[in-house]
């Protein structure tokens, strides 16, 4: 089956104003997907909507949306009704370095509410209707972080082992629904995420672009449950299982603690 007949007509992707988000849905375009583009910017979306359309014939919904309300599912629900959506990019997120003692609480509740709560709810909305059709995907991104503590990226870190966990466990789930679920744990990408995040400097392994992981989910999309991208990160994230977690946590911190 093709892509398009497996995973269309419609794509909805969350956090499509920028980054990994756009990047999943100029190629989602290119396979043809209309596409429902989420995210707080309007005008972002706006923009991508139109060169998508005009480059690729497709039909765009943008929902300018703050995925953090208390009302964000329902909202969801109600402009998309009567859409039939094949394909989940579950993709909006955000980080925050800096020491646990001086994270602010309503920051703290925005990553867990962004993160975590919206990915297992919007998940429920989205699989129900394409576990019915029995056909359909959903791509959950996580991170290479998820794989070890990060101080003093501790809740950031938190969050996507929750969405690591969350992702593999729907998609044994869903398998006996005929729809693919994919786990997309990336290293450090070439996005916004850094600036909003406050995290300075390269790291080792260095810097992959956007295009990439999108070009690796997509191939490994129906393939695998799960996989970490970049070759130093695959092995960065193997290697700890083999090690004390107390020393685990110490390297972790010695390397995020100057960012
Ligand atoms: N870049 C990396 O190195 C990296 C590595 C591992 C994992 N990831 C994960 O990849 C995902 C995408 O991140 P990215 O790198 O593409 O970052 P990005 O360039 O900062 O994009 C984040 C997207 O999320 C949206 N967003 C943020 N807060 C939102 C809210 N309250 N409601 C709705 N949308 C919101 C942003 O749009 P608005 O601001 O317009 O709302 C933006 O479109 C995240 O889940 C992140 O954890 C990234």
């Amino acid at each position: 089956m093709g892509f398009q007949k497996k995973y269309g007509p419609w794509g909805l992707i969350t956090g499509a104003s920028a980054g990994l988000g756009a990047s999943y849905a100029k190629a989602m375009a290119k396979m043809g997907l209309n596409l429902v583009l989420v995210a707080r910017r309007e005008e972002r979306l706006q923009e991508l909507a139109e060169e998508l359309e005009s480059n690729h014939g497709i039909s765009t919904l943008c929902i300018p949306l703050d995925l953090t309300l208390d009302s964000a599912v329902d909202t969801l629900e109600e402009k998309t009704q009567g859409l039939e959506i094949g394909l989940f990019i579950n993709n909006a997120g955000f980080g925050y370095l800096a020491p646990f003692l001086h994270q602010k609480d309503s920051n703290i509740s925005k990553m867990i509410r962004l993160n975590c709560e919206a990915p297992a709810r919007l998940s429920r909305l989205l699989l129900a209707p394409m576990a019915q059709r029995k056909r359909g995907g959903m791509v959950v991104l996580a991170s290479a972080a998820a794989y070890l503590p990060t101080p003093p990226m501790s809740v950031y870190g938190a969050t996507k082992g929750f969405d690591l966990l969350l992702g593999e466990s729907l998609a044994m789930e869903m398998r006996t629904h005929g729809v693919d679920v994919l786990v997309v744990s990336p290293g450090h990408t070439d996005t916004e995420f850094h600036g909003v995040a406050g995290v300075q400097g390269s790291v080792a392994g260095g810097t992959a672009s956007p295009e990439d992981v999108v070009e690796q989910s997509f191939r490994l999309l129906g393939k695998r449950i799960s996989f970490v991208h970049g070759g130093h990160n695959f092995f960065l994230t193997w290697i700890t299982r083999f090690f004390p977690r107390s020393i685990v946590a110490r390297l972790s911190f010695q390397a995020l603690k100057n960012r």
